[in-house]
């Protein structure tokens, strides 16, 4: 057997530039093709939403026909699966296609709720990839899969979407991108899997606390389990962030290692990026100046060169912080600063913050909604980018941040400790601030000595330079990912 793989299929449930909702989508898009590049084939798989042919529609680009229809096993149901394909970017993606699944105003959750279905529709998907695999002839010897909605697959790829044997010889590796969303949905399901009856009685691998558990799955089938940051990797052994899996975790067989991400730097270059009202670099930080001007005026706030801007685009849900926030809001609307968010999510969160813009309609600016290129100009015009996140795997944003001189304040959790150097322990290196617990008291401590550099004209200057300096490319990241690729051929 040769030491590396040949040819390697991506499974993800999201990807850029196709369909988006968070971080997954960002490493989707950009580590097959970077590995491309470094010389190993890697294609990619993901369910055919309604924004993947929006999208390509917009953009004149075509969805072809594999000429692949599959028929999938559903319990005592068949549903049919049409595969297409495109090729993007130097890498091929295929999309798995069921339009009562997948033809939907959002990819997992209307606001107020997720999709009743979603087990059918991911367990759908995941069969869908095996029977592929199966149809063109087994061309993959690994399978690198992400997040729960592929936890099954090692278990198809074993026991055969029929759930009568297969005959297959891929490896797989299972990236953890967030360990809080496990895909967690009651047993009487085990029947459309068409699994072994006895599966969930017999086998460790899929029951938690007598449901159906697709991340437990995933991290007990695959060959090799590995997350987003060397720090969330430890983190997610204790029971403060294993979410009830720490146990599973410590017993796995290989140990669980971290890759932090990376960032996609022709797309997030401030120097050349098209949807900023004015370029800047790290030697030159008037357009910076510019983009914060036409950000404020966007959101009907004034400019005051004295006040530090922050910004924040974010995902509104109970891991990013917003409830820290909302204990710190007036505290922080105390201070002569000014912020603007973006965001979507929790109705609770949403409210919130269009509440703070009303009662500081001077100091505090809101858009509710997804928002792509206003994320990029929010980047390229804040003075600090505010992520006080609960927990977080990686978190692109802080590097994103880095790159555009826009100054991370973070929580010391996960990923965010692995990639932001704290500037209060360490002046001569630091490239942002981290709080020392997750505390309103210690959240504004951390804003207020922030503000202080912001008043320190030539020290913040520096500190914003190191940032833009720091190697977050995906580079690095693409050569550990094969490298533990080749650990699994060694
Ligand atoms: P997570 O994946 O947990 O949401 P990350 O920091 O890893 O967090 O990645 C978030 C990604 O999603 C970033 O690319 C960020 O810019 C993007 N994002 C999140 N919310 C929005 C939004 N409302 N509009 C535009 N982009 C967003
Ligand atoms: C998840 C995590 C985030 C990470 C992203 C990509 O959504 O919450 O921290 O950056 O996945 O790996």
């Amino acid at each position: 057997m040769s030491d590396s793989p040949t040819r390697v299929l991506f499974v993800s449930s999201e990807s850029r530039p196709f369909a988006s909702t968070g971080g997954l989508a960002d490493v989707a898009g950009a580590l097959p093709v970077e590995l491309n590049r470094e010389g190993i084939p890697v294609d990619r798989i993901m369910p055919l939403y309604r924004q993947v042919r929006d999208r390509m529609e917009r953009h004149g680009n075509s969805l072809e026909r594999t000429g692949f229809t599959l028929r999938i096993p559903l319990g005592n149901d068949q549903v049919s699966a049409e595969i297409y394909s495109t090729e993007f970017e130097g890498a091929r993606t295929y999309f798995v296609n069921h339009e009562e699944y997948f033809d939907r105003q959002d990819l997992y959750a209307l606001p107020h709720r997720e999709y009743r279905d979603n087990f059918i529709r991911f367990l759908f998907f995941q069969k869908a990839v095996v029977a592929l695999i199966d149809a063109m002839g087994q061309p993959y010897d690994l399978l690198h899969l992400n997040d729960w909605q592929t936890g099954l697959v090692p278990l198809f790829l074993q026991k055969g979407i029929f759930g009568t044997g297969r005959e297959g010889r891929e490896k797989t590796l299972f990236t953890i991108h967030n360990l809080a969303y496990q895909g967690t949905y009651p047993a009487v399901h085990l029947y459309e899997t068409n699994l072994p009856a006895n599966l969930l009685s017999n086998y460790p691998q899929l029951e938690f606390y007598g449901q159906l558990n697709q991340m437990k799955a995933g991290l007990i089938g695959a060959d090799q389990v590995n997350t987003v940051s060397p720090n969330y990797a430890r983190e997610i052994l204790t029971e403060e962030f294993g979410c009830g899996l720490e146990g599973v975790l410590q017993s796995l067989e290989r140990p669980v290692t971290g890759i932090v991400n990376g960032v996609d730097i022709q797309d997030w270059n401030p120097e050349t990026d098209p949807t900023l009202p004015a370029t800047y670099s790290a030697k030159a930080f008037t357009g910076k100046e510019t983009c914060k001007k036409q950000l404020l005026a966007e959101f009907g706030l004034t400019y005051d060169k004295d006040k530090p801007l922050l910004v924040m685009v974010s995902r509104m849900v109970e891991q990013k912080g917003f409830d820290l926030i909302g204990q710190a809001i007036e505290a922080l609307m105390s201070l002569p600063l000014q912020m603007v968010v973006l965001g979507s999510g929790q109705e609770q969160y949403q409210q919130d913050a269009v509440s703070w813009a009303k009662r500081w309609p001077d100091q505090f600016g809101v858009r509710i909604g997804y928002d792509s290129d206003l994320s990029h100009r929010m980047e390229a015009a804040g003075d600090f980018f505010l992520m006080p996140s609960r927990f977080e795997p990686c978190g692109l944003n802080q590097l994103y941040s880095l790159r555009y001189g826009t100054i991370p304040i973070v929580n010391r959790t996960g990923g965010l400790e692995d990639t932001v150097s704290d500037y209060r322990q360490n002046s001569a290196e630091g490239t942002g601030f981290l709080m020392t617990t997750y505390t309103p008291e210690a959240f504004i401590d951390c804003i207020r000595s922030a503000m202080s550099l912001y008043h320190h004209k030539p020290e913040f200057r520096k500190v914003r330079q190191r940032g833009m300096r720091q190697d977050v490319s995906w580079k690095k990241t693409a050569s550990d990912y094969l490298d533990l690729y080749r650990s699994l051929f060694a």
